[in-house]
């Protein structure tokens, strides 16, 4: 067969984990389920052009700067799954990437684009299996996406979406992601804020690919992976009975468990800096005191992610963060930025 040159244009959000992936087996395998939001006000917007005379190579740009290091990355991602997609290395792709988020504000830009990456490869695949359906396309554009990162594969889809095997959510797969049916979702977690609190810009110090490897030796990861299987029994009876106080208390232990398992790693890492701490505890004493529904979730860094929902209580909760969390702690330069999805 052949493919011809041609570009096609993808858009993709990134998402925030609540029950956390941090382990990992061969071929992006999770080592236990996790389930996140879809945060689409967070997006990479991709172009890519496939020029089909010419040999394979690629080029990646974002914001309109060569990137050679992701193009090596992209190369080698390619080689990774010509077995599913077997036309992908006979020609040469000029990837055009950008966020809707600043990029060096420290929010993964990995799942956002890797997702995007694998909708533009199953959009240049539909010359070929014509009869791939929306549905199947979609699921095939997940798989793929995990092949890049896993947390990808959970962008494909909007709202609460699950990826890796358990016996809470049908049709769960360690293999792709699916969303959680919309009717075991209570109303107040169907309207959600996630504001994330910028406090550390630039590099991670320790990648999450070697986080994810480093959980190979740590001794509590068992442990872990089995926790965060049990997890899913009372999320899933937190989600349908909308119980916002188990929700935030599940929430919250995740994020610091994850933080816990770097701390507990030979050797120990830590991610968080004293901002994040500094936010936690002003999260902690708001609760404290107004009983009110802001929490926090973090990833593999030390920005925090605040999140409340929207249900008549967020005006208070706003005027907190715009003072508390983000005009009292920029002053000391704890606290950045502010973005808000
Ligand atoms: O997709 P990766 O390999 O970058 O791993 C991301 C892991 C966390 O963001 C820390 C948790 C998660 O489930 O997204």
């Amino acid at each position: 067969f052949m493919i011809h040159s041609q570009a096609v244009s993808e858009s993709c959000p990134s998402n925030i984990a609540l029950i956390k992936y941090w382990g990992k087996y061969d071929q992006q395998m999770p080592a236990n389920p996790s389930i996140s939001y879809t945060l689409n006000h967070c997006k990479t917007n991709t172009t890519m052009e496939f020029l089909a005379e010419e040999p394979f190579s690629v080029q990646t740009y974002l914001s309109g700067n060569e990137e050679v290091k992701f193009a090596e990355k992209i190369e080698k991602y390619f080689k990774n799954i010509e077995q599913y997609l077997p036309w992908i290395l006979k020609g040469k792709y000029i990837i055009q990437t950008e966020n809707t988020f600043p990029h060096s504000s420290g929010i993964a830009s990995s799942a956002s684009g890797f997702g995007a990456i694998a909708k533009c490869l199953m959009k240049l695949d539909e010359a070929f299996s014509k009869n791939i359906s929306k549905e199947e396309s979609l699921r095939k554009a997940s798989f793929l996406a995990r092949l890049g990162s896993g947390s990808a594969c959970r962008s494909l889809y909007n709202g609460l979406v699950v990826w890796g095997e358990t016996n809470e959510v049908s049709g769960s797969s360690d293999l792709f992601a699916v969303q959680y049916p919309n009717n075991e979702i209570h109303e107040i977690f169907k309207d959600f804020n996630d504001w994330v609190l910028l406090i550390h810009e630039g590099q991670k110090s320790v990648s999450s690919t070697v986080g994810h490897g480093l959980m190979k030796t740590n001794v509590y990861a068992e442990r872990r992976f089995q926790e965060a299987r049990e997890n899913f029994v009372p999320m899933k009876e937190i989600l349908k009975s909308g119980d916002m106080e188990r929700f935030i208390t599940l929430v919250e232990h995740e994020a610091l468990t994850l933080h816990a398992m770097m701390m507990m790693s030979d050797p120990a890492f830590i991610l968080m800096k004293t901002g994040t701490l500094e936010v936690i505890n002003k999260i902690w004493d708001f609760r404290r005191e107004t009983g009110l529904p802001l929490f926090f979730t973090l990833d593999a860094g030390a920005n925090v992610h605040v999140l409340f929902p929207n249900n008549g209580s967020e005006q208070d909760i706003k005027t907190f963060i715009e003072t508390e969390l983000l005009q009292n702690t920029q002053k000391n330069g704890v606290v950045k930025d502010i973005m808000k999805f």
